[in-house]
């Protein structure tokens, strides 16, 4: 692997929920847990002993182009996911940056547009026979009918979001009535179109990826819901990713995936690579996936740009293949400063 050269000028690129200017403090911000990953990838950066400044943007791509100028990054670090508040334009961010050919890390606005459509990911990997749950996509606006094909259980879910925002227990629906009420209160609540899936029982596992064209699949991660009875539906809702309290009572934690017999693991392994290249991810992604009883392997989601904190379970995985959080943050860089971008 080639070394980046030694004093690489580097532009970490944040998102921020209010306006920003171009040399703001952050220094705040950094010490929260909502910029974890940010104050995280910062000190690798400069562990890396690189030169490397940062700029958070709300809704102003202008501020990046004069940051440009300014500073004349080689790379850019991109940690933006939302723009004004909204997470389905991550990769109009990311387009900009294509525009001015500047590197920059992880995924490219393709592989972002795919998979920030929950619907239109399937629809790919449905048709080169990587089995997805059943779904219908609802947009705002329209009639709220479910397909007759579409049998409950029925998971709701907003058709763009991450980090389970929106999804609850609720989301689980069982009968029409609460199809229609979780479906109007997607659409309203969340001002988002509604993506109705097949629920798929199983265990939950998460594969974290990286590479753009050689690809290494990290040691398999899982979600575990240690004290929620057998019966109940198991699902990352949001309480159970970001809730300590909650987490504490249901026994949910993750950890590195048990009792997965080898084969088994390659058949995971292999049939991840093939979905991060059908999705056209770069840089670095993370797959969830559930496997069900029959150890058939059912795909939920693609996350490109998955989170980047030391504790989370991208940097989790790669630590178990030895692989320590600045030589991660070293090896996407590499892998930014060498994807083709057009
Ligand atoms: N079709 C499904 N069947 C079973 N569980 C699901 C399904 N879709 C989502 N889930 C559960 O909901 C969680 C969040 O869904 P996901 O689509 O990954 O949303 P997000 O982008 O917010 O992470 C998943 O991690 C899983 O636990
Ligand atoms: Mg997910």
């Amino acid at each position: 692997m080639n070394r980046v050269k030694k004093k690489l000028k580097v532009l970490a690129l944040f998102d921020a929920i209010r306006p920003t200017t171009l040399d703001q403090d952050l220094s705040d911000e950094l010490k929260t847990e909502d910029w974890k990953t940010e104050a995280n990838v910062l000190e690798a950066l400069q562990q890396l002993g690189w030169v490397a400044e940062h700029l958070a943007i709300f809704d102003d791509t202008d501020l990046i182009r004069q940051k440009f100028q300014s500073f004349q990054p080689e790379l850019i670090f991109n940690l933006a996911d939302q723009f004004k508040n909204n997470r389905a334009f991550d990769q109009n961010i990311v387009s900009f940056l294509e525009l001015h050919g500047v590197p920059f890390t992880g995924c490219g606005s393709t592989g972002l547009t795919l998979c920030k459509h929950k619907g239109i990911s399937k629809k790919i990997l449905g048709y080169h026979r990587i089995r997805v749950p059943d779904f219908v996509v609802i947009p705002r606006g329209k009639r709220v009918v479910r397909p007759k094909r579409l049998a409950f259980p029925i998971l709701v879910k907003p058709l763009k979001e991450e980090a389970s925002l929106g999804i609850a227990q609720a989301s689980f629906v069982e009968n029409d009535d609460q199809f229609k009420e979780r479906v109007a209160f997607i659409h309203e609540k969340y001002d988002n179109d509604v993506i109705a899936e097949e629920y798929i029982e199983g265990r939950e596992l998460y594969v974290s990826v990286l590479g753009n064209h050689r690809l290494q699949v990290f040691p398999l991660r899982e979600l575990v819901f240690k004290e929620v009875p057998p019966d109940e539906p198991k699902i990352a809702t949001y309480k159970a990713k970001w809730d300590e309290e909650y987490r504490k009572r249901w026994g949910i934690q993750n950890e590195f995936a048990r009792e997965l017999d080898p084969a088994l693991i390659r058949r995971i392994e292999q049939a991840c690579k093939k979905i991060y290249r059908l999705l056209a991810i770069d840089g670095y992604g993370r797959l969830d996936l559930r496997l069900t009883r029959e150890n058939e392997i059912v795909f939920i989601e693609a996350n490109p740009n998955p989170v980047l904190a030391r504790d989370e379970d991208f940097a989790q995985s790669a630590l178990g293949a030895h692989l320590a959080y600045p030589q991660l943050v070293e090896r996407i860089a590499q892998l930014g400063m060498t994807a083709v971008r057009d």
